[in-house]
């Protein structure tokens, strides 16, 4: 029987949470490690194998860029991250030249897996990691808006008292200071959602500037992200069909295209199967444009 594998390239603090979680929940037979600073890579692994008697029979180990052969899915956390107070979009040129020497490596043991990105700002290394693989669209995938709607779910549902599960609310665009919430389609079982303008105008405003208070509170995010990953990854290997909102290339999408973008997307066992274009609102039609916008000037600001 074949073994699935997920090979996670970055074990700093995305990218080992991101590693136990996917342990915890049994989600691959084996689960590889890899980091420019091999010795946390293996630093992490004995510690994670030492709670395999508590768990099951992941196999889990500190590897090189060799175990990317076969592997199903290989996810990319590895690069800078955010200071106190620093947009994403600053890490650009410090994680291009990281994503680079990273995909090159990848390519050279593994042509068929998908690859799912995490490392900011990740639309736009996703896109730069589309064009420098090759790889189909639908088999390079950011983990795009999926935490930032998760973020704007649990307030949504803090503030209404529902449980943020079966609240339905969409934040789009980039993972960053431009995404939008789309307000014109949020529900709860159909029904529109009773919040007054100004309560909503600060439930956006926590889910867009969450990592930065997150970030001077403790330094990093990794919790919700690595639970945000394990998501993606289940969607992939379960043949799910589930609708997430990642980061994929638009082409038309209300007028936008040749960038990735977060949007609501089928994603099953080929990565993302189809988009789905949201019936948005002239004004958030705008917002969106204009994400795009600043996207596409970063994506043209680096060469391929
Ligand atoms: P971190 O500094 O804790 O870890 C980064 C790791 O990458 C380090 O262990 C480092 O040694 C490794 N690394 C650096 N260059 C490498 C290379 N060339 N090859 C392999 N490994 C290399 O940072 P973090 O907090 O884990 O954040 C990682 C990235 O994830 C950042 O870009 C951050 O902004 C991003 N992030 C994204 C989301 C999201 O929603 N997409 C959420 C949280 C963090
Ligand atoms: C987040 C990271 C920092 O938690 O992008 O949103």
């Amino acid at each position: 029987m074949n073994k699935t594998r997920i090979v996670v390239i970055g074990s700093g603090a995305v990218g080992s949470t991101t590693a136990f979680t996917l342990m915890l929940r049994n989600r691959a037979d084996e689960l590889v490690l890899i980091d420019a600073n091999h010795s946390k890579a293996v630093g992490d692994a004995l510690d994670m194998n030492h709670g395999i008697p508590f768990l099951g029979a992941t196999k889990l180990w500190a590897g090189t860029y060799e175990d990317c052969k076969g592997a199903d899915i290989i996810i990319i956390t590895a690069g800078a991250a955010q200071r106190e107070g620093e947009p994403r979009t600053d890490l650009l040129k410090r994680n291009v030249s990281i994503m680079e020497s990273i995909i090159t490596e990848v390519l050279k043991y593994n042509t068929d897996g998908i690859l799912l990105l995490a490392s900011n700002p990740v639309d736009v290394m996703s896109y730069y990691a589309w064009r420098k693989s090759g790889w189909p669209v639908n088999r390079v995938i950011g983990s795009g808006t999926l935490l930032d709607s998760a973020r704007f779910r649990y307030l949504i549902g803090n503030h209404l008292g529902i449980d943020p599960r079966s609240v339905h609310a969409h934040i789009v665009g980039e993972h960053g200071d431009s995404e939008l919430p789309v307000w014109s389609l949020a529900n709860v079982a159909g029904t529109a959602l009773q919040i007054d303008e100004s309560d909503k105008a600060e439930l956006f405003a926590n889910t867009r500037d969450a990592a930065y208070q997150i970030i001077s509170a403790k330094g990093a995010t990794y919790y919700a992200i690595a639970l945000a990953l394990d998501r993606i990854c289940t969607a992939i290997l379960r043949d799910e069909g589930a609708v997430l909102n990642v980061s994929t290339l638009l082409e038309g999408y209300h007028g936008i295209s040749d960038v990735y973008l977060g949007v609501p997307c089928i994603v099953d066992r080929n990565g993302v199967r189809e988009i789905l274009k949201l019936d948005l609102s002239e004004e958030e039609q705008a917002l969106l444009q204009r994400s795009a916008d600043k996207l596409k000037g970063l994506n043209d600001s680096i060469t391929i």
